[in-house]
């Protein structure tokens, strides 16, 4: 393993005022999506909308540092014959793979579960290397409920993230290592603070017990919030001083950065908080967006499946990512959003 190289790419990632695309949505989740903006989910016109993300020059030249594939993209060509890799790095970004295999019933665990893809996983991490991938992601789910999650739930998701990012580490491959605490529930966010707290530190510890190398990772947590059907919100003041005093307990400053999914919550909401946290300052670690539906929502429902709205598709997704690498700098004002509407 060349640590300083997996180091360098990790730090790209999150480099000043750039953030991730998260692009990866499996066959199920992206015909969720196109069903929302009615259109069919087939290989043409996934790689339609895929491509005109990645020629969206604006956004991907200057906000957007990587870009998480899913397993048909990352060998998906362009129109005219353009490898989709290829789109991504003639704009200066870094291509990415999703490489679990989704989420099955954890045994013994009611309502809990526990993600798949680790057989395999050391045959394939090499070919996607070769097709351009320089880093890769796991997703591991917790859900907050009555009597869960359970001791079991966590500590296996937390192995399977640490098997998997030391099989990338020695594949040369950067892990984004995602332990996402869903933001389902009605909890409030105290207590999605006191189970993301949990769900870190054994992440961290697994980390550690498997060798993976701290400075060779991202971080992709959710934010502390409260669950989607809790009576009691939050403020985005609060949101950002919780999610950075749980982050400063539990991240070691070793780790380049730590990337954000969005998780459900509202395009501007995404952006308020990563701008909020970055406000605060002084963090040991680059603080960034790895976001899929907060920066896609917008431009999917531009697009609409309609090859007119092309163009209007990427001003609206080159908006999102202007305003997200402006809250990974703590420079957004919720005015910036007005202007553009
Ligand atoms: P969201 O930002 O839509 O949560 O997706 C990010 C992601 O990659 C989840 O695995």
């Amino acid at each position: 393993m060349n640590l300083s190289e997996l180091n360098k790419i990790a730090k790209a990632m999150v480099a000043p005022g750039k953030g991730i695309l998260a692009a990866d949505e499996s066959s199920g989740t992206i015909k969720k999506r196109f069903d929302a903006i009615k259109v069919e989910s087939n290989e043409d016109n996934r790689r339609d909308y895929r491509e005109l993300l990645f020629r969206s020059k604006d956004a991907m030249q200057k906000r957007i540092s990587g870009v998480i594939l899913y397993d048909e993209t990352i060998w998906q060509k362009a129109k005219d014959g353009t490898p989709l890799v290829k789109l991504i790095e003639q704009a200066g970004s870094i291509p990415g793979i999703k490489v679990d295999e989704g989420t099955k019933p954890l045994p013994n665990c009611p309502g809990e579960l526990i993600t798949y893809g680790l057989d395999g996983l050391p045959t394939r991490l090499p070919k996607y290397y070769e097709q351009g991938a320089r880093f890769a992601k796991w997703r591991a789910v917790i859900d907050i409920g009555a009597g869960i999650p359970s001791y079991a739930a966590i500590a296996t998701n937390a192995h399977a993230l640490a098997r998997y990012a030391a099989l990338c580490q020695v594949n040369q491959i950067v892990p984004i290592v995602e332990p996402e605490v869903l933001m389902d529930g009605d909890h409030d966010i105290d207590r999605c603070v006191e189970v993301t707290e949990f769900v870190l530190k054994e992440t961290f510890q697994q980390l550690y017990y498997q060798k993976v190398a701290l400075e060779g990772m991202v971080l992709k947590p959710n934010m502390a919030v409260p669950g989607k059907k809790s009576a009691k919100k939050a403020s985005v003041q609060e949101v950002a001083e919780k999610t950075v005093k749980l982050l400063k307990e539990c991240v070691p400053a070793a780790v380049p950065g730590i990337a954000f999914l969005s998780g459900g919550q509202s395009d501007e909401e995404a952006t308020a908080h990563l701008d909020a946290m970055n406000k605060i300052g002084n963090l040991p670690w680059g603080l960034t967006f790895s976001y899929g539906r907060a920066l896609q929502a917008a431009p999917q429902k531009a697009w609409s499946g309609k090859n007119e709205n092309v163009a209007a598709a990427q001003r609206a997704f080159s908006h999102r990512a202007e305003m997200n690498g402006l809250a990974a700098l703590g420079q957004w004002k919720s005015d910036l959003e007005k202007k553009a509407a």
